[in-house]
Protein backbone atom coordinates (compact mmCIF):
# COMPACT_ATOMS: atom_id res chain seq x y z
CA UNK A 1 0.00 0.00 0.00
CA UNK A 2 3.04 2.31 0.85
CA UNK A 3 4.52 1.51 -2.37
CA UNK A 4 1.47 3.32 -4.07
CA UNK A 5 2.06 6.58 -2.21
CA UNK A 6 4.29 8.59 -4.57
CA UNK A 7 1.83 7.51 -7.87
CA UNK A 8 -1.15 8.48 -6.13
CA UNK A 9 0.60 12.39 -5.27
CA UNK A 10 1.23 12.22 -9.42
CA UNK A 11 -2.34 11.41 -10.18
CA UNK A 12 -3.50 14.18 -7.77
CA UNK A 13 -1.16 16.65 -9.57
CA UNK A 14 -1.44 15.61 -12.62
CA UNK A 15 -5.62 16.36 -11.76
CA UNK A 16 -4.67 19.42 -10.15
CA UNK A 17 -2.92 20.74 -13.59
CA UNK A 18 -4.23 23.21 -15.72
CA UNK A 19 -3.31 25.50 -18.27
CA UNK A 20 -2.31 28.55 -17.16
CA UNK A 21 -4.89 30.91 -19.08
CA UNK A 22 -8.17 28.70 -17.92
CA UNK A 23 -6.76 28.97 -14.24
CA UNK A 24 -6.35 32.93 -14.67
CA UNK A 25 -9.69 33.05 -15.42
CA UNK A 26 -11.28 30.78 -12.72
CA UNK A 27 -9.41 32.90 -10.59
CA UNK A 28 -10.85 36.00 -12.08
CA UNK A 29 -14.30 34.73 -12.17
CA UNK A 30 -14.43 33.34 -8.30
CA UNK A 31 -13.17 37.02 -6.80
CA UNK A 32 -15.67 38.41 -8.86
CA UNK A 33 -18.90 36.21 -8.13
CA UNK A 34 -17.72 35.99 -3.96
CA UNK A 35 -16.00 39.29 -2.79
CA UNK A 36 -12.96 37.49 -2.65
CA UNK A 37 -14.12 34.19 -0.32
CA UNK A 38 -12.93 31.01 -1.82
CA UNK A 39 -16.55 28.94 -2.46
CA UNK A 40 -16.59 25.17 -1.72
CA UNK A 41 -14.70 23.38 -5.21
CA UNK A 42 -17.39 22.60 -7.87
CA UNK A 43 -16.27 18.97 -7.89
CA UNK A 44 -18.18 18.54 -4.58
CA UNK A 45 -21.06 20.23 -5.05
CA UNK A 46 -21.64 19.57 -8.33
CA UNK A 47 -25.34 18.33 -9.30
CA UNK A 48 -26.89 15.42 -9.81
CA UNK A 49 -30.18 13.94 -9.83
CA UNK A 50 -32.28 10.49 -8.43
CA UNK A 51 -34.98 9.14 -10.57
CA UNK A 52 -37.15 6.43 -9.70
CA UNK A 53 -39.58 4.72 -12.05
CA UNK A 54 -42.35 4.36 -12.38
CA UNK A 55 -43.03 7.25 -10.38
CA UNK A 56 -46.65 6.32 -10.20
CA UNK A 57 -47.83 2.77 -9.93
CA UNK A 58 -51.52 0.94 -9.21
CA UNK A 59 -51.60 -2.33 -8.97
CA UNK A 60 -54.05 -5.00 -7.64
CA UNK A 61 -54.02 -5.92 -4.01
CA UNK A 62 -51.47 -8.42 -2.79
CA UNK A 63 -49.10 -8.03 -6.23
CA UNK A 64 -45.47 -7.10 -6.46
CA UNK A 65 -43.98 -4.81 -8.37
CA UNK A 66 -40.13 -3.24 -9.37
CA UNK A 67 -38.91 0.06 -8.77
CA UNK A 68 -35.85 1.28 -10.36
CA UNK A 69 -33.86 4.21 -8.48
CA UNK A 70 -31.40 5.54 -10.59
CA UNK A 71 -28.92 8.57 -10.59
CA UNK A 72 -26.49 10.47 -12.46
CA UNK A 73 -23.92 10.20 -9.80
CA UNK A 74 -21.43 8.64 -11.76
CA UNK A 75 -19.61 7.32 -8.26
CA UNK A 76 -22.76 6.82 -5.83
CA UNK A 77 -21.51 5.88 -2.35
CA UNK A 78 -24.83 4.23 -1.36
CA UNK A 79 -28.23 3.59 -2.56
CA UNK A 80 -31.53 2.78 0.08
CA UNK A 81 -34.86 2.40 0.20
CA UNK A 82 -37.70 3.56 2.51
CA UNK A 83 -40.94 1.81 2.48
CA UNK A 84 -43.83 0.29 4.62
CA UNK A 85 -44.34 -2.61 2.10
CA UNK A 86 -42.22 -5.90 2.21
CA UNK A 87 -38.77 -5.98 0.14
CA UNK A 88 -37.98 -9.27 -2.18
CA UNK A 89 -35.31 -9.49 -4.61
CA UNK A 90 -32.74 -6.28 -5.90
CA UNK A 91 -31.11 -6.15 -8.41
CA UNK A 92 -28.50 -3.34 -9.45
CA UNK A 93 -26.11 -1.55 -12.11
CA UNK A 94 -23.47 0.93 -12.07
CA UNK A 95 -25.40 3.49 -10.99
CA UNK A 96 -29.16 2.37 -10.31
CA UNK A 97 -30.64 -0.24 -7.86
CA UNK A 98 -33.90 -2.32 -8.94
CA UNK A 99 -36.03 -2.94 -5.86
CA UNK A 100 -38.77 -5.26 -6.03
CA UNK A 101 -41.94 -4.87 -3.79
CA UNK A 102 -43.85 -7.40 -2.52
CA UNK A 103 -47.68 -8.27 -1.53
CA UNK A 104 -48.66 -4.44 -1.75
CA UNK A 105 -51.82 -4.16 0.37
CA UNK A 106 -51.60 -0.28 1.92
CA UNK A 107 -54.03 1.00 -0.59
CA UNK A 108 -51.63 3.96 -1.20
CA UNK A 109 -48.37 4.37 0.09
CA UNK A 110 -44.87 6.47 -0.92
CA UNK A 111 -41.72 5.01 -1.47
CA UNK A 112 -38.38 7.35 -1.26
CA UNK A 113 -35.05 6.19 -2.59
CA UNK A 114 -32.07 7.74 -1.56
CA UNK A 115 -28.54 8.12 -2.96
CA UNK A 116 -26.04 9.72 -1.51
CA UNK A 117 -23.00 11.10 -3.95
CA UNK A 118 -20.08 13.17 -3.10
CA UNK A 119 -21.84 13.12 0.96
CA UNK A 120 -24.32 15.15 -0.34
CA UNK A 121 -28.20 13.09 0.00
CA UNK A 122 -30.62 13.17 -2.59
CA UNK A 123 -33.92 11.32 -2.80
CA UNK A 124 -36.49 10.38 -5.33
CA UNK A 125 -39.98 9.40 -4.39
CA UNK A 126 -42.63 7.14 -5.96
CA UNK A 127 -46.47 6.46 -5.14
CA UNK A 128 -47.72 2.95 -5.22
CA UNK A 129 -52.02 2.73 -5.22
CA UNK A 130 -53.82 -0.88 -4.57
CA UNK A 131 -57.06 -1.08 -5.90
CA UNK A 132 -59.22 -3.96 -7.72
CA UNK A 133 -62.00 -2.54 -9.40
CA UNK A 134 -65.30 -4.66 -8.60
CA UNK A 135 -65.26 -7.71 -10.49
CA UNK A 136 -69.34 -7.34 -10.75
CA UNK A 137 -72.22 -5.07 -9.27
CA UNK A 138 -75.11 -6.47 -9.12
CA UNK A 139 -78.96 -5.17 -8.95
CA UNK A 140 -81.23 -7.97 -7.98
CA UNK A 141 -84.83 -7.38 -9.37
CA UNK A 142 -86.34 -5.01 -6.93
CA UNK A 143 -88.66 -6.63 -4.44
CA UNK A 144 -92.58 -4.88 -3.95
CA UNK A 145 -93.62 -6.02 0.27
CA UNK A 146 -96.69 -3.81 0.79
CA UNK A 147 -95.94 -0.34 -0.46
CA UNK A 148 -91.96 -0.68 -0.28
CA UNK A 149 -89.40 -1.83 -2.96
CA UNK A 150 -86.82 -3.49 -1.51
CA UNK A 151 -83.26 -3.03 -3.30
CA UNK A 152 -80.29 -5.26 -2.87
CA UNK A 153 -77.40 -3.99 -4.60
CA UNK A 154 -74.42 -6.45 -4.08
CA UNK A 155 -70.62 -5.37 -5.08
CA UNK A 156 -68.26 -8.15 -5.66
CA UNK A 157 -64.31 -8.11 -5.24
CA UNK A 158 -63.49 -5.07 -4.07
CA UNK A 159 -60.50 -2.90 -2.58
CA UNK A 160 -59.82 -1.03 -0.87
CA UNK A 161 -63.44 -0.77 0.29
CA UNK A 162 -62.63 2.04 2.82
CA UNK A 163 -62.95 4.05 -0.35
CA UNK A 164 -65.94 2.58 -1.82
CA UNK A 165 -69.19 4.60 -2.43
CA UNK A 166 -72.41 2.81 -3.29
CA UNK A 167 -75.04 4.92 -5.04
CA UNK A 168 -78.89 3.68 -5.95
CA UNK A 169 -80.11 5.84 -9.20
CA UNK A 170 -84.04 5.81 -9.79
CA UNK A 171 -84.25 7.08 -13.27
CA UNK A 172 -81.14 9.17 -13.38
CA UNK A 173 -81.68 10.50 -9.96
CA UNK A 174 -79.37 10.08 -6.83
CA UNK A 175 -81.97 8.09 -4.49
CA UNK A 176 -79.66 6.97 -1.75
CA UNK A 177 -75.99 6.35 -1.24
CA UNK A 178 -73.68 5.13 1.22
CA UNK A 179 -69.67 5.40 1.89
CA UNK A 180 -68.39 2.89 3.92
CA UNK A 181 -65.26 4.70 4.79
CA UNK A 182 -65.50 3.18 8.18
CA UNK A 183 -64.31 -0.24 7.00
CA UNK A 184 -60.87 -0.65 6.98
CA UNK A 185 -60.52 -3.67 5.74
CA UNK A 186 -57.17 -4.79 3.77
CA UNK A 187 -58.52 -7.92 1.73
CA UNK A 188 -61.09 -7.65 -1.18
CA UNK A 189 -64.57 -7.22 0.33
CA UNK A 190 -67.61 -8.37 -1.20
CA UNK A 191 -70.52 -5.71 -0.39
CA UNK A 192 -74.42 -5.90 -0.38
CA UNK A 193 -76.27 -2.49 0.04
CA UNK A 194 -80.01 -3.09 0.98
CA UNK A 195 -82.41 -0.29 0.80
CA UNK A 196 -85.95 0.55 1.02
CA UNK A 197 -87.94 2.63 -0.62
CA UNK A 198 -91.18 3.69 -0.26
CA UNK A 199 -93.41 3.15 -3.63
CA UNK A 200 -94.94 6.20 -5.74
CA UNK A 201 -97.36 5.73 -8.45
CA UNK A 202 -94.81 7.65 -10.73
CA UNK A 203 -92.20 4.86 -10.17
CA UNK A 204 -94.13 2.38 -12.26
CA UNK A 205 -91.51 1.46 -15.20
CA UNK A 206 -88.73 3.39 -13.61
CA UNK A 207 -85.29 1.99 -14.23
CA UNK A 208 -83.55 1.46 -11.33
CA UNK A 209 -79.30 0.97 -10.89
CA UNK A 210 -76.97 0.89 -8.63
CA UNK A 211 -72.97 1.77 -9.32
CA UNK A 212 -69.79 1.60 -7.50
CA UNK A 213 -67.28 4.44 -6.76
CA UNK A 214 -64.07 4.47 -5.98
CA UNK A 215 -62.14 7.88 -4.81
CA UNK A 216 -58.56 6.89 -5.03
CA UNK A 217 -56.92 10.73 -4.00
CA UNK A 218 -57.84 12.03 -8.09
CA UNK A 219 -58.20 8.36 -9.83
CA UNK A 220 -61.97 7.41 -9.88
CA UNK A 221 -62.49 3.93 -10.88
CA UNK A 222 -66.63 3.75 -11.84
CA UNK A 223 -68.89 0.38 -12.01
CA UNK A 224 -72.57 0.14 -12.63
CA UNK A 225 -75.16 -2.81 -12.45
CA UNK A 226 -77.67 -3.68 -15.13
CA UNK A 227 -80.95 -1.37 -14.87
CA UNK A 228 -83.86 -3.06 -13.33
CA UNK A 229 -87.23 -1.87 -13.82
CA UNK A 230 -89.58 -1.08 -11.19
CA UNK A 231 -92.82 -3.33 -11.85
CA UNK A 232 -96.45 -2.41 -11.71
CA UNK A 233 -98.52 -2.73 -8.51
CA UNK A 234 -101.90 -2.20 -7.41
CA UNK A 235 -102.36 1.05 -5.20
CA UNK A 236 -104.11 0.55 -1.87
CA UNK A 237 -105.67 3.90 0.04
CA UNK A 238 -103.37 3.22 2.40
CA UNK A 239 -100.24 3.06 0.38
CA UNK A 240 -101.47 6.62 -1.53
CA UNK A 241 -101.71 8.01 1.80
CA UNK A 242 -97.38 6.74 2.30
CA UNK A 243 -96.91 7.87 -1.38
CA UNK A 244 -95.35 11.26 -0.95
CA UNK A 245 -93.02 10.68 1.39
CA UNK A 246 -90.20 8.86 -0.28
CA UNK A 247 -87.70 8.59 2.17
CA UNK A 248 -84.75 5.88 3.06
CA UNK A 249 -86.33 4.32 6.13
CA UNK A 250 -83.87 1.62 6.34
CA UNK A 251 -80.70 0.77 4.44
CA UNK A 252 -78.50 -2.24 5.70
CA UNK A 253 -75.02 -2.78 4.42
CA UNK A 254 -73.48 -5.97 4.72
CA UNK A 255 -70.25 -6.62 4.30
CA UNK A 256 -68.20 -10.17 3.63
CA UNK A 257 -64.51 -9.62 3.80
CA UNK A 258 -62.73 -12.99 3.33
CA UNK A 259 -59.72 -13.43 5.42
CA UNK A 260 -60.49 -11.14 8.31
CA UNK A 261 -63.79 -12.78 9.12
CA UNK A 262 -62.04 -15.82 9.19
CA UNK A 263 -58.90 -14.66 10.98
CA UNK A 264 -61.60 -13.18 13.78
CA UNK A 265 -63.38 -16.55 13.71
CA UNK A 266 -60.03 -18.12 14.76
CA UNK A 267 -59.09 -15.43 17.43
CA UNK A 268 -62.26 -16.17 19.05
CA UNK A 269 -61.78 -19.82 18.47
CA UNK A 270 -58.64 -19.88 20.57
CA UNK A 271 -59.36 -17.45 23.56
CA UNK A 272 -62.94 -19.68 23.65
C1 LIG B 1 -32.78 0.85 -14.32
O1 LIG B 1 -32.61 2.14 -14.90
C2 LIG B 1 -31.35 2.31 -15.54
C3 LIG B 1 -31.27 3.78 -15.95
O2 LIG B 1 -32.39 4.19 -16.64
C4 LIG B 1 -31.22 1.36 -16.70
O3 LIG B 1 -29.99 1.52 -17.33
C5 LIG B 1 -31.36 -0.07 -16.18
O4 LIG B 1 -31.32 -0.99 -17.22
C6 LIG B 1 -32.67 -0.22 -15.40
N1 LIG B 1 -32.70 -1.55 -14.77
C7 LIG B 1 -33.73 -2.36 -14.85
C8 LIG B 1 -33.61 -3.67 -14.15
O5 LIG B 1 -34.73 -2.06 -15.47
C1 LIG C 1 -67.56 -12.77 -2.90
O1 LIG C 1 -68.44 -13.08 -3.94
C2 LIG C 1 -67.88 -13.93 -4.94
C3 LIG C 1 -68.85 -14.01 -6.08
O2 LIG C 1 -70.17 -14.02 -5.64
C4 LIG C 1 -67.55 -15.27 -4.32
O3 LIG C 1 -67.00 -16.14 -5.27
C5 LIG C 1 -66.55 -15.05 -3.18
O4 LIG C 1 -66.29 -16.24 -2.51
C6 LIG C 1 -67.09 -14.03 -2.18
N1 LIG C 1 -66.03 -13.69 -1.27
C7 LIG C 1 -66.23 -13.59 0.04
C8 LIG C 1 -65.08 -13.16 0.83
O5 LIG C 1 -67.30 -13.83 0.56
Amino acid sequence: MGSLLPLFLLLLLAASYQPTGSRRRRWGTRTQGTGGRSPAPSETSAPFWVRISPEFKAVRPGDSLWLNCSSSCPLPEGFSLRTVLPRGETLSGPRWVSYQLLDVRAWSSDVQCFVTCAGETREATARITAYKQPRSVILEPPVLVGDEYTLRCHVTHVFPVGFLVVTLRRGGQVIYSESLERYTSVDLANVTMTHTLHARPSDFGQPVTCHAHLNLDGLVVLSSSAPMTLTAFAWSPASKALASTSIAVFVVIHLVVGALYLRKCLLMQSRA
